[in-house]
């Protein structure tokens, strides 16, 4: 457990919260960890009904953290183990009890594909998206180059996942994976108020309904496997390095012919 990622349940729904503000809420291994936790537990608890993902500070999530990246914390280990980011997308790609979405502020990376599996997001008027994997000499992961293009069209996602254009909420919101663009000061009660709604239902009428609406899951576990492939190799290229370096000493990146 980490205090960078908030536990608190309360009228069944379970809220994780972001809590690195200093950091920008970037991502760890161990935060990754506690998110896939809280999911688990939400999966097996019948007193939980809906999660709720929110955060603290002016960045709903900076996405994973970039020196863990260059560490490696985001591929296998030697003996096979799968870092935790890889459950907590299972997890969230798989999750049978409802998934709301609180976005104060700029969310990036995975902090957008995560949005992909919820079933209500809410976004401030001040939040912005952004998926800058190919920036980073990456490719998009969280099946987001299935989910993206099938909700917002080819080109929509193109801006996203190829270019990587930021977008602001009303955009994301006409993408598909906003719900509803609120003012600043009332997102944390307006998605709370959606998370209890949910959480008042019927509960096995609430699980079915969702299970129906996703139907199989089979094709976006394996484009999440796909990614996950070329994103490890990815990880290891001379650009990534590149690119994970001129990040941290805070330049542009350049670079080579040879990827
Ligand atoms: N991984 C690791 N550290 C990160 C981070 C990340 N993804 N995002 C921000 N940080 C750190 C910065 O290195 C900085 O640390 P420092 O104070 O020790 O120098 C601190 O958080 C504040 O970030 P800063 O860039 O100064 O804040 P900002 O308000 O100017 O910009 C962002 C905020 C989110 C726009 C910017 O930090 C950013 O672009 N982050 C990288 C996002 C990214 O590419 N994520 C990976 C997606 S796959």
């Amino acid at each position: 457990m980490t205090d960078h990622i908030l536990t608190s349940s309360e009228g069944g729904v379970l809220r994780l919260t972001f809590n690195r503000p200093d950091k920008k809420n970037a991502i760890t291994a161990a935060m990754y960890a506690d998110l896939a936790d809280g999911l688990e537990k939400a999966e097996k608890d019948p007193s939980i009904r809906v999660v709720l993902f929110d955060s603290v500070g002016d960045i709903f999530t900076a996405g994973n953290d970039i020196a863990d990246f260059m560490a490696g914390a985001s591929t296998p280990s030697p003996s096979g183990e799968q870092p935790s980011v890889m459950r907590f997308l299972y997890n969230i790609a798989t999750a049978e009890k409802s998934l709301v979405a609180a976005v104060q502020g700029g969310a990036v990376g995975v902090g957008v594909t995560m949005l992909l599996h919820c079933d209500l997001v809410y976004a401030s008027e001040k939040a912005t998206f952004k998926t800058p994997f190919v920036d980073l000499a990456l490719v998009p992961e969280a099946a987001s180059s299935l989910l993206m293009p099938q909700g917002a069209g080819h080109q929509r996602a193109a801006e996203m996942l190829l270019a990587g254009k930021k977008i602001d909420a009303a955009r994301a919101r006409e993408f598909g994976f906003v719900n509803d663009v609120v003012a600043h000061d009332a997102l944390a009660g307006i998605a709370l108020d959606a998370a209890e709604n949910l959480a008042s239902k019927s509960p096995v009428s609430l699980q079915l309904s969702k299970k129906l609406m996703k139907g199989d899951r089979k094709a976006i576990l394996t484009r999440m496997e796909e990614e996950g492939v070329l994103f490890a190799e990815r990880l290891q290229s001379a650009d990534f390095q590149e690119a994970g370096m001129a990040f941290l000493q805070k330049r542009k990146p350049v670079f080579s012919n040879g990827g």
